[in-house]
Protein backbone atom coordinates (compact mmCIF):
# COMPACT_ATOMS: atom_id res chain seq x y z
CA UNK A 1 0.00 0.00 0.00
CA UNK A 2 1.63 3.68 -0.76
CA UNK A 3 2.38 6.23 2.04
CA UNK A 4 -0.15 8.73 1.05
CA UNK A 5 -3.04 5.90 1.12
CA UNK A 6 -1.83 4.26 4.35
CA UNK A 7 -1.69 8.17 5.95
CA UNK A 8 -5.01 8.91 4.34
CA UNK A 9 -6.50 5.47 6.02
CA UNK A 10 -4.69 6.29 9.34
CA UNK A 11 -6.43 10.15 9.30
CA UNK A 12 -9.63 8.40 9.09
CA UNK A 13 -9.09 5.77 11.75
CA UNK A 14 -8.01 8.98 14.17
CA UNK A 15 -11.29 11.16 12.96
CA UNK A 16 -13.31 7.39 14.22
CA UNK A 17 -11.56 7.43 17.33
CA UNK A 18 -11.94 11.28 18.48
CA UNK A 19 -16.17 10.57 17.21
CA UNK A 20 -15.94 7.70 19.26
CA UNK A 21 -14.83 9.87 22.59
CA UNK A 22 -17.56 11.94 21.80
CA UNK A 23 -20.15 9.55 21.01
CA UNK A 24 -18.93 7.80 24.46
CA UNK A 25 -19.75 11.36 26.77
CA UNK A 26 -23.35 10.42 26.85
CA UNK A 27 -24.82 7.35 27.81
CA UNK A 28 -27.40 7.78 25.11
CA UNK A 29 -24.57 7.46 22.30
CA UNK A 30 -22.30 5.65 24.59
CA UNK A 31 -22.90 1.93 22.54
CA UNK A 32 -22.39 3.41 19.21
CA UNK A 33 -18.95 5.29 20.59
CA UNK A 34 -17.54 1.76 21.28
CA UNK A 35 -18.50 1.11 18.12
CA UNK A 36 -17.07 3.45 16.07
CA UNK A 37 -14.08 3.06 17.81
CA UNK A 38 -13.48 -0.51 17.19
CA UNK A 39 -14.44 -0.29 13.34
CA UNK A 40 -11.33 2.36 13.57
CA UNK A 41 -9.46 0.13 14.91
CA UNK A 42 -10.11 -2.29 12.74
CA UNK A 43 -9.47 -0.66 9.99
CA UNK A 44 -5.89 0.93 11.67
CA UNK A 45 -5.40 -3.07 11.81
CA UNK A 46 -5.85 -3.84 8.13
CA UNK A 47 -3.85 -0.70 7.03
CA UNK A 48 -1.11 -1.72 9.47
CA UNK A 49 -1.04 -5.36 7.79
CA UNK A 50 -0.81 -4.26 4.77
CA UNK A 51 2.65 -2.46 5.25
CA UNK A 52 5.65 -4.22 3.80
CA UNK A 53 7.62 -4.06 7.06
CA UNK A 54 5.45 -6.71 8.46
CA UNK A 55 8.30 -9.90 8.92
CA UNK A 56 5.97 -12.59 9.77
CA UNK A 57 2.05 -12.88 9.96
CA UNK A 58 1.49 -16.08 11.13
CA UNK A 59 3.29 -15.00 14.36
CA UNK A 60 1.58 -11.77 14.98
CA UNK A 61 -1.89 -13.72 13.83
CA UNK A 62 -1.45 -16.53 16.78
CA UNK A 63 -0.69 -13.44 19.31
CA UNK A 64 -4.30 -11.60 18.07
CA UNK A 65 -5.90 -14.63 18.11
CA UNK A 66 -4.92 -15.64 21.88
CA UNK A 67 -5.50 -11.79 22.85
CA UNK A 68 -8.95 -11.52 21.57
CA UNK A 69 -10.35 -14.50 22.63
CA UNK A 70 -8.76 -13.72 26.02
CA UNK A 71 -10.66 -10.50 25.71
CA UNK A 72 -13.88 -11.62 24.27
CA UNK A 73 -14.41 -14.11 26.73
CA UNK A 74 -13.37 -11.65 29.62
CA UNK A 75 -15.61 -9.38 28.52
CA UNK A 76 -18.42 -11.79 28.81
CA UNK A 77 -17.97 -13.33 32.07
CA UNK A 78 -16.42 -10.48 34.29
CA UNK A 79 -19.36 -8.98 36.42
CA UNK A 80 -19.75 -5.60 36.82
CA UNK A 81 -18.42 -4.86 39.92
CA UNK A 82 -15.07 -6.36 39.29
CA UNK A 83 -14.50 -4.41 36.00
CA UNK A 84 -12.23 -2.04 37.22
CA UNK A 85 -9.96 -4.88 37.52
CA UNK A 86 -10.54 -5.78 34.08
CA UNK A 87 -9.68 -2.21 33.00
CA UNK A 88 -6.01 -2.50 35.54
CA UNK A 89 -5.28 -5.89 33.62
CA UNK A 90 -5.59 -4.54 30.18
CA UNK A 91 -4.28 -1.27 30.86
CA UNK A 92 -1.72 -2.43 32.36
CA UNK A 93 -1.15 -5.47 29.42
CA UNK A 94 -0.55 -1.89 27.26
CA UNK A 95 1.88 -0.22 28.94
CA UNK A 96 3.84 -3.44 29.12
CA UNK A 97 3.17 -3.61 25.46
CA UNK A 98 5.17 -0.33 24.95
CA UNK A 99 7.92 -1.50 26.92
CA UNK A 100 8.49 -4.83 25.48
CA UNK A 101 8.79 -2.76 21.65
CA UNK A 102 10.76 -0.51 23.27
CA UNK A 103 13.55 -3.62 23.88
CA UNK A 104 12.98 -4.52 21.16
CA UNK A 105 13.53 -1.85 18.85
CA UNK A 106 16.50 -0.86 21.41
CA UNK A 107 18.34 -3.94 20.74
CA UNK A 108 17.39 -4.03 16.52
CA UNK A 109 18.43 -0.52 16.19
CA UNK A 110 21.25 0.14 18.54
CA UNK A 111 23.62 -3.01 18.23
CA UNK A 112 26.91 -1.16 18.81
CA UNK A 113 26.66 2.13 21.15
CA UNK A 114 26.35 5.42 19.65
CA UNK A 115 23.93 4.47 16.51
CA UNK A 116 21.03 5.91 17.30
CA UNK A 117 19.76 9.46 16.96
CA UNK A 118 18.77 11.45 19.76
CA UNK A 119 14.94 12.09 18.68
CA UNK A 120 14.25 7.66 18.74
CA UNK A 121 16.44 6.63 21.72
CA UNK A 122 14.66 9.46 23.98
CA UNK A 123 11.37 8.22 22.65
CA UNK A 124 12.37 4.67 23.79
CA UNK A 125 13.59 5.50 26.49
CA UNK A 126 10.54 7.11 27.67
CA UNK A 127 8.16 4.42 26.40
CA UNK A 128 10.60 1.88 27.98
CA UNK A 129 9.66 3.81 31.58
CA UNK A 130 6.42 4.62 31.65
CA UNK A 131 5.73 1.49 29.77
CA UNK A 132 7.08 -0.50 32.37
CA UNK A 133 5.68 2.10 35.60
CA UNK A 134 2.04 1.29 34.01
CA UNK A 135 2.37 -2.44 33.55
CA UNK A 136 3.72 -3.12 37.26
CA UNK A 137 1.54 -0.33 38.68
CA UNK A 138 -1.76 -1.61 36.89
CA UNK A 139 -0.72 -5.35 37.89
CA UNK A 140 -0.41 -4.18 41.93
CA UNK A 141 -3.48 -2.39 40.97
CA UNK A 142 -5.39 -5.81 39.66
CA UNK A 143 -4.18 -7.29 42.92
CA UNK A 144 -5.36 -5.11 45.34
CA UNK A 145 -9.03 -4.73 43.79
CA UNK A 146 -9.01 -9.02 42.86
CA UNK A 147 -8.27 -8.99 46.80
CA UNK A 148 -5.14 -11.06 45.90
CA UNK A 149 -3.03 -8.92 48.46
CA UNK A 150 -4.33 -6.08 51.19
CA UNK A 151 -6.34 -3.36 49.89
CA UNK A 152 -4.99 -1.50 52.56
CA UNK A 153 -2.15 0.96 51.85
CA UNK A 154 1.60 -0.70 52.73
CA UNK A 155 3.68 2.07 54.69
CA UNK A 156 7.11 2.08 55.98
CA UNK A 157 9.37 4.63 57.01
CA UNK A 158 11.52 6.42 54.28
CA UNK A 159 8.95 4.98 51.57
CA UNK A 160 8.81 8.35 49.79
CA UNK A 161 12.39 8.98 49.64
CA UNK A 162 13.12 5.58 48.38
CA UNK A 163 10.96 6.07 45.78
CA UNK A 164 12.09 9.31 44.71
CA UNK A 165 15.88 8.04 44.81
CA UNK A 166 14.52 5.06 42.49
CA UNK A 167 12.52 6.84 40.50
CA UNK A 168 15.69 10.03 39.93
CA UNK A 169 18.02 6.46 38.83
CA UNK A 170 15.65 5.46 36.54
CA UNK A 171 15.59 8.83 34.69
CA UNK A 172 18.97 9.43 35.35
CA UNK A 173 19.15 6.12 32.71
CA UNK A 174 17.57 7.17 30.26
CA UNK A 175 18.92 10.30 30.41
CA UNK A 176 22.74 8.15 29.78
CA UNK A 177 20.99 6.21 26.97
CA UNK A 178 19.66 9.58 25.20
CA UNK A 179 22.75 11.40 25.62
CA UNK A 180 24.05 8.39 23.54
CA UNK A 181 25.74 5.58 26.14
CA UNK A 182 23.50 3.18 24.29
CA UNK A 183 24.79 -0.40 26.31
CA UNK A 184 21.44 -3.05 26.06
CA UNK A 185 22.25 -3.68 30.04
CA UNK A 186 21.29 0.13 30.68
CA UNK A 187 17.90 -0.48 29.00
CA UNK A 188 17.35 -3.45 31.21
CA UNK A 189 18.31 -1.29 34.11
CA UNK A 190 15.92 1.20 32.89
CA UNK A 191 12.99 -1.25 32.74
CA UNK A 192 13.72 -3.52 35.66
CA UNK A 193 14.01 0.46 37.80
CA UNK A 194 10.52 1.16 36.82
CA UNK A 195 8.84 -1.92 36.82
CA UNK A 196 10.23 -2.02 40.70
CA UNK A 197 9.61 2.31 40.93
CA UNK A 198 5.45 0.81 39.54
CA UNK A 199 5.00 -1.41 42.26
CA UNK A 200 6.32 0.74 44.98
CA UNK A 201 4.36 3.90 43.70
CA UNK A 202 1.16 1.61 44.02
CA UNK A 203 1.81 0.07 47.14
CA UNK A 204 1.13 2.62 49.78
CA UNK A 205 -2.36 3.86 47.91
CA UNK A 206 -5.37 2.30 49.43
CA UNK A 207 -7.84 -0.38 48.05
CA UNK A 208 -10.24 2.53 47.58
CA UNK A 209 -8.08 4.89 45.69
CA UNK A 210 -7.48 2.33 42.74
CA UNK A 211 -10.23 3.46 40.56
CA UNK A 212 -8.37 7.14 40.11
CA UNK A 213 -4.77 5.18 40.33
CA UNK A 214 -5.70 3.07 37.22
CA UNK A 215 -7.07 6.53 35.58
CA UNK A 216 -3.52 7.57 35.96
CA UNK A 217 -1.58 4.64 34.78
CA UNK A 218 -4.11 4.45 31.84
CA UNK A 219 -3.27 8.10 30.89
CA UNK A 220 0.39 6.81 31.50
CA UNK A 221 -0.32 3.94 28.97
CA UNK A 222 -1.27 6.04 26.33
CA UNK A 223 1.70 8.22 26.59
CA UNK A 224 3.81 5.22 26.42
CA UNK A 225 2.06 3.93 23.43
CA UNK A 226 2.41 7.86 21.90
CA UNK A 227 6.16 7.39 22.67
CA UNK A 228 6.24 4.07 20.76
CA UNK A 229 4.50 5.39 17.99
CA UNK A 230 7.59 7.75 17.70
CA UNK A 231 10.06 4.94 17.81
CA UNK A 232 7.84 2.86 15.00
CA UNK A 233 7.15 6.11 13.08
CA UNK A 234 3.42 5.38 13.38
CA UNK A 235 1.21 8.13 12.97
CA UNK A 236 -1.81 6.55 14.48
CA UNK A 237 -0.12 5.41 17.19
CA UNK A 238 0.62 9.12 18.30
CA UNK A 239 -2.79 10.21 17.78
CA UNK A 240 -4.42 7.48 19.31
CA UNK A 241 -1.43 7.28 22.46
CA UNK A 242 -2.72 11.21 22.86
CA UNK A 243 -6.13 10.92 22.83
CA UNK A 244 -5.65 8.16 25.40
CA UNK A 245 -3.29 10.05 27.51
CA UNK A 246 -5.52 13.42 27.49
CA UNK A 247 -8.39 11.42 28.31
CA UNK A 248 -6.78 9.35 31.30
CA UNK A 249 -5.91 12.47 32.99
CA UNK A 250 -9.01 14.50 32.56
CA UNK A 251 -10.13 11.78 34.30
CA UNK A 252 -8.28 11.57 36.66
CA UNK A 253 -8.53 15.00 38.01
CA UNK A 254 -12.30 14.88 37.48
CA UNK A 255 -12.46 12.13 39.47
CA UNK A 256 -10.19 13.61 42.66
CA UNK A 257 -12.42 16.85 42.18
CA UNK A 258 -15.34 14.45 43.06
CA UNK A 259 -13.81 13.16 46.03
CA UNK A 260 -12.47 16.50 47.16
CA UNK A 261 -9.21 15.50 47.13
CA UNK A 262 -6.06 17.02 45.09
CA UNK A 263 -4.41 13.88 43.16
CA UNK A 264 -0.81 14.24 44.95
CA UNK A 265 -3.48 13.48 48.71
CA UNK A 266 -4.40 10.30 46.94
CA UNK A 267 -0.97 9.34 45.08
CA UNK A 268 0.79 9.72 48.32
CA UNK A 269 -2.37 10.43 51.62
CA UNK A 270 -2.31 6.56 51.99
CA UNK A 271 -5.87 6.96 52.36
CA UNK A 272 -7.75 3.89 54.48
CA UNK A 273 -5.09 4.22 57.32
CA UNK A 274 -7.85 6.96 58.99
CA UNK A 275 -5.60 8.68 62.00
CA UNK A 276 -6.88 8.09 65.32
CA UNK A 277 -7.47 11.31 65.45
CA UNK A 278 -9.49 11.23 63.40
CA UNK A 279 -11.57 8.53 63.16
CA UNK A 280 -12.54 8.93 67.28
CA UNK A 281 -13.45 12.72 65.57
CA UNK A 282 -15.65 10.93 63.29
CA UNK A 283 -17.36 8.74 65.81
CA UNK A 284 -17.34 11.26 68.26
CA UNK A 285 -20.02 13.20 66.17
CA UNK A 286 -22.39 10.30 66.01
CA UNK A 287 -22.68 9.41 69.28
CA UNK A 288 -26.15 10.27 70.27
CA UNK A 289 -29.05 9.64 68.12
CA UNK A 290 -30.73 6.19 67.72
CA UNK A 291 -31.07 4.06 64.52
CA UNK A 292 -34.49 3.25 64.09
CA UNK A 293 -35.45 0.33 61.59
CA UNK A 294 -38.41 -0.26 59.17
CA UNK A 295 -39.92 -2.60 57.78
CA UNK A 296 -40.81 -3.08 53.76
CA UNK A 297 -44.52 -2.81 54.75
CA UNK A 298 -44.01 0.56 56.49
CA UNK A 299 -41.65 1.72 53.59
CA UNK A 300 -44.02 0.84 51.27
CA UNK A 301 -46.89 3.15 52.50
CA UNK A 302 -44.53 6.02 52.53
CA UNK A 303 -43.63 5.60 49.24
CA UNK A 304 -46.99 4.59 47.76
CA UNK A 305 -48.42 8.28 49.26
CA UNK A 306 -45.73 10.42 48.27
CA UNK A 307 -45.55 13.05 45.65
CA UNK A 308 -41.98 12.46 44.69
CA UNK A 309 -39.49 9.85 45.42
CA UNK A 310 -35.39 10.12 44.81
CA UNK A 311 -33.76 6.63 44.95
CA UNK A 312 -29.68 7.47 45.60
CA UNK A 313 -27.78 4.19 44.39
CA UNK A 314 -24.30 3.43 45.71
CA UNK A 315 -21.76 0.75 45.26
CA UNK A 316 -24.20 -1.79 47.61
CA UNK A 317 -26.76 -1.62 44.58
CA UNK A 318 -23.75 -2.95 41.74
CA UNK A 319 -22.70 -5.30 45.09
CA UNK A 320 -26.59 -6.96 45.57
CA UNK A 321 -27.01 -6.37 41.39
CA UNK A 322 -30.36 -4.75 42.24
CA UNK A 323 -30.71 -2.35 39.47
CA UNK A 324 -33.40 -4.58 37.39
CA UNK A 325 -35.53 -4.59 40.68
CA UNK A 326 -35.30 -0.53 41.47
CA UNK A 327 -36.01 0.20 37.84
CA UNK A 328 -39.68 -2.00 38.46
CA UNK A 329 -40.22 -0.56 41.78
CA UNK A 330 -39.76 3.22 40.19
CA UNK A 331 -42.45 1.80 37.36
CA UNK A 332 -44.66 0.21 39.61
CA UNK A 333 -44.38 3.87 41.93
CA UNK A 334 -44.64 5.57 38.57
CA UNK A 335 -48.21 4.02 37.17
CA UNK A 336 -49.57 5.40 40.77
CA UNK A 337 -48.80 9.07 39.47
CA UNK A 338 -45.29 9.32 41.48
CA UNK A 339 -42.58 10.95 40.35
CA UNK A 340 -39.59 9.41 39.93
CA UNK A 341 -35.76 10.41 39.76
CA UNK A 342 -32.17 9.08 40.11
CA UNK A 343 -29.72 11.00 42.06
CA UNK A 344 -26.33 9.89 40.48
CA UNK A 345 -22.94 10.95 42.61
CA UNK A 346 -20.11 11.44 40.66
CA UNK A 347 -18.16 8.50 42.59
CA UNK A 348 -20.50 6.62 43.60
CA UNK A 349 -19.89 2.79 43.44
CA UNK A 350 -16.10 1.51 42.43
CA UNK A 351 -15.96 3.32 39.11
CA UNK A 352 -16.49 6.32 37.36
CA UNK A 353 -20.39 6.07 35.64
CA UNK A 354 -20.70 2.98 38.14
CA UNK A 355 -23.93 3.90 38.48
CA UNK A 356 -24.94 4.70 34.97
CA UNK A 357 -23.88 2.12 33.27
CA UNK A 358 -26.16 -0.27 35.90
CA UNK A 359 -29.00 1.79 35.60
CA UNK A 360 -28.43 1.92 31.36
CA UNK A 361 -28.47 -1.44 31.92
CA UNK A 362 -31.60 -1.44 33.66
CA UNK A 363 -33.28 0.53 30.50
CA UNK A 364 -33.86 3.81 33.07
CA UNK A 365 -34.46 6.57 30.88
CA UNK A 366 -31.96 8.98 30.94
CA UNK A 367 -33.83 12.27 31.69
CA UNK A 368 -34.47 10.59 34.85
CA UNK A 369 -30.98 10.45 36.11
CA UNK A 370 -30.01 13.52 37.95
CA UNK A 371 -26.22 14.78 38.39
CA UNK A 372 -25.17 16.12 41.78
CA UNK A 373 -25.74 19.57 41.38
CA UNK A 374 -29.44 19.01 40.23
CA UNK A 375 -30.02 16.63 42.43
CA UNK A 376 -29.39 18.39 45.33
CA UNK A 377 -32.00 21.53 44.19
CA UNK A 378 -34.64 19.17 44.00
CA UNK A 379 -34.52 17.39 47.75
CA UNK A 380 -35.95 20.03 49.89
CA UNK A 381 -38.70 19.36 47.86
CA UNK A 382 -38.71 15.22 48.00
CA UNK A 383 -41.19 13.01 50.29
CA UNK A 384 -39.13 10.11 50.52
CA UNK A 385 -35.17 9.53 49.28
CA UNK A 386 -34.52 5.86 48.79
CA UNK A 387 -30.45 4.97 49.87
CA UNK A 388 -29.97 1.96 48.08
CA UNK A 389 -26.35 0.52 49.11
CA UNK A 390 -24.61 4.07 49.43
CA UNK A 391 -23.35 5.47 52.05
CA UNK A 392 -19.84 7.79 51.72
CA UNK A 393 -21.83 9.83 49.06
CA UNK A 394 -25.14 10.62 51.67
CA UNK A 395 -22.45 11.47 54.65
CA UNK A 396 -23.48 14.87 55.90
CA UNK A 397 -19.87 14.97 58.00
CA UNK A 398 -18.47 15.17 54.59
CA UNK A 399 -20.51 19.02 54.82
CA UNK A 400 -20.03 19.66 58.58
CA UNK A 401 -17.35 17.56 60.45
CA UNK A 402 -13.86 18.29 60.22
CA UNK A 403 -12.08 16.02 61.54
CA UNK A 404 -14.11 13.35 59.20
CA UNK A 405 -11.21 11.80 56.63
CA UNK A 406 -13.73 13.13 53.92
CA UNK A 407 -14.67 16.47 55.16
CA UNK A 408 -15.12 18.97 52.16
CA UNK A 409 -16.19 16.03 50.02
CA UNK A 410 -19.44 16.94 47.65
CA UNK A 411 -22.56 15.07 48.80
CA UNK A 412 -26.25 14.38 47.85
CA UNK A 413 -27.96 16.12 50.15
CA UNK A 414 -30.03 13.41 50.63
CA UNK A 415 -31.13 15.02 54.16
CA UNK A 416 -32.78 17.96 52.93
CA UNK A 417 -35.89 15.64 52.20
CA UNK A 418 -38.99 14.95 54.16
CA UNK A 419 -38.19 11.23 54.97
CA UNK A 420 -34.87 9.47 53.77
CA UNK A 421 -35.00 5.44 53.78
CA UNK A 422 -31.68 3.27 53.95
CA UNK A 423 -31.66 -0.20 52.35
CA UNK A 424 -28.10 -1.97 53.30
CA UNK A 425 -27.32 -4.77 55.01
CA UNK A 426 -26.11 -3.89 58.63
CA UNK A 427 -24.58 -0.61 60.49
CA UNK A 428 -21.23 -1.48 58.53
CA UNK A 429 -19.20 1.32 56.64
CA UNK A 430 -18.67 2.07 53.36
CA UNK A 431 -15.29 2.65 51.45
CA UNK A 432 -13.59 5.49 53.93
CA UNK A 433 -14.26 3.03 56.75
CA UNK A 434 -16.39 6.01 58.74
CA UNK A 435 -19.46 6.34 60.77
CA UNK A 436 -22.19 7.74 58.88
CA UNK A 437 -24.78 10.50 61.05
CA UNK A 438 -27.32 10.23 58.42
CA UNK A 439 -28.04 6.64 59.90
CA UNK A 440 -29.03 8.61 63.34
CA UNK A 441 -30.89 11.28 61.93
CA UNK A 442 -34.56 11.09 63.47
CA UNK A 443 -35.72 11.79 59.68
CA UNK A 444 -33.82 8.62 59.06
CA UNK A 445 -35.02 4.49 58.85
CA UNK A 446 -33.17 1.69 58.35
CA UNK A 447 -34.62 -1.14 55.92
CA UNK A 448 -31.66 -3.82 56.74
CA UNK A 449 -31.08 -6.48 54.33
CA UNK A 450 -29.66 -7.38 50.91
CA UNK A 451 -30.47 -4.64 48.61
CA UNK A 452 -32.05 -6.74 45.79
CA UNK A 453 -34.44 -8.79 48.63
CA UNK A 454 -35.33 -5.14 50.36
CA UNK A 455 -36.27 -3.49 46.87
CA UNK A 456 -38.34 -6.71 45.69
CA UNK A 457 -39.85 -6.50 49.32
CA UNK A 458 -41.28 -3.36 48.63
CA UNK A 459 -42.22 -3.37 44.73
CA UNK A 460 -44.61 -6.33 46.38
CA UNK A 461 -45.51 -4.44 49.24
CA UNK A 462 -46.64 -0.99 46.84
CA UNK A 463 -48.82 -3.37 45.07
CA UNK A 464 -50.75 -4.69 48.28
CA UNK A 465 -51.12 -0.88 49.49
P1 LIG B 1 -19.88 3.04 50.03
O1 LIG B 1 -19.67 4.25 50.84
O2 LIG B 1 -18.72 2.16 49.75
O3 LIG B 1 -21.04 2.21 50.77
C1 LIG B 1 -21.60 1.09 50.18
C2 LIG B 1 -22.58 0.49 51.17
O4 LIG B 1 -23.27 -0.54 50.47
C3 LIG B 1 -21.93 -0.15 52.35
O5 LIG B 1 -22.06 0.66 53.51
C4 LIG B 1 -22.61 -1.51 52.51
O6 LIG B 1 -23.22 -1.60 53.79
C5 LIG B 1 -23.69 -1.48 51.44
N1 LIG B 1 -23.83 -2.77 50.76
C6 LIG B 1 -22.86 -3.59 50.32
N2 LIG B 1 -23.41 -4.69 49.77
C7 LIG B 1 -24.75 -4.55 49.90
C8 LIG B 1 -25.85 -5.36 49.53
N3 LIG B 1 -25.70 -6.54 48.93
N4 LIG B 1 -27.10 -4.90 49.78
C9 LIG B 1 -27.28 -3.72 50.40
N5 LIG B 1 -26.26 -2.91 50.77
C10 LIG B 1 -25.02 -3.33 50.52
O7 LIG B 1 -20.53 3.36 48.61
P2 LIG B 1 -20.93 4.73 47.92
O8 LIG B 1 -21.83 5.53 48.80
O9 LIG B 1 -21.38 4.36 46.55
O10 LIG B 1 -19.58 5.55 47.86
C11 LIG B 1 -18.53 5.19 47.00
C12 LIG B 1 -17.23 5.32 47.73
O11 LIG B 1 -16.19 4.79 46.89
C13 LIG B 1 -16.86 6.77 48.04
O12 LIG B 1 -16.21 6.86 49.28
C14 LIG B 1 -15.91 7.11 46.90
O13 LIG B 1 -15.01 8.16 47.22
C15 LIG B 1 -15.20 5.79 46.73
N6 LIG B 1 -14.55 5.71 45.41
C16 LIG B 1 -15.33 5.72 44.32
C17 LIG B 1 -14.71 5.74 43.08
C18 LIG B 1 -15.57 5.84 41.87
S1 LIG B 1 -14.90 6.35 40.54
N7 LIG B 1 -16.82 5.54 41.91
C19 LIG B 1 -13.35 5.71 42.98
C20 LIG B 1 -12.58 5.65 44.14
C21 LIG B 1 -13.21 5.66 45.35
P3 LIG B 1 -23.53 -3.04 54.43
O14 LIG B 1 -22.25 -3.79 54.45
O15 LIG B 1 -24.06 -2.72 55.78
O16 LIG B 1 -24.56 -3.68 53.56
Amino acid sequence: MSREATNLLYLVTIVTFVLALRFLSNPATARRGNQIGAIGMLVAIVVTFAQNAVVSYWEIAVGMVIGGAFGAVAARKVRMTAMPQMVALFNGVGGGAAALISLAEFHNLAPDPGTLKTDISTSIMLSAIIGSISFAGSMIAFAKLQELIGGRPIVYPLQQVTNALLFAAVVAAGIAIAAGAEQQWLIWALVLGSLLFGVLFVLPIGGADMPVVISLLNAFTGLAAAATGFELENNVLIVSGMLVGASGTMLTILMGRAMNRSIANVLFGAFGQVAPSAAAAAAAGSSDGQVRSASAEDVAVMLAYAHKVVFVPGYGMAVAQAQHDVRALADLLESRGVEVSYAIHPVAGRMPGHMNVLLAEANVPYPQLKEMDDANNEFSRTDVVLVIGANDVVNPDARSNQGSPIYGMPILNVDQSQQVVVLKRSMNPGFAGIENPLFLNPKTVMLFGDAKESVEKLASSVKAV
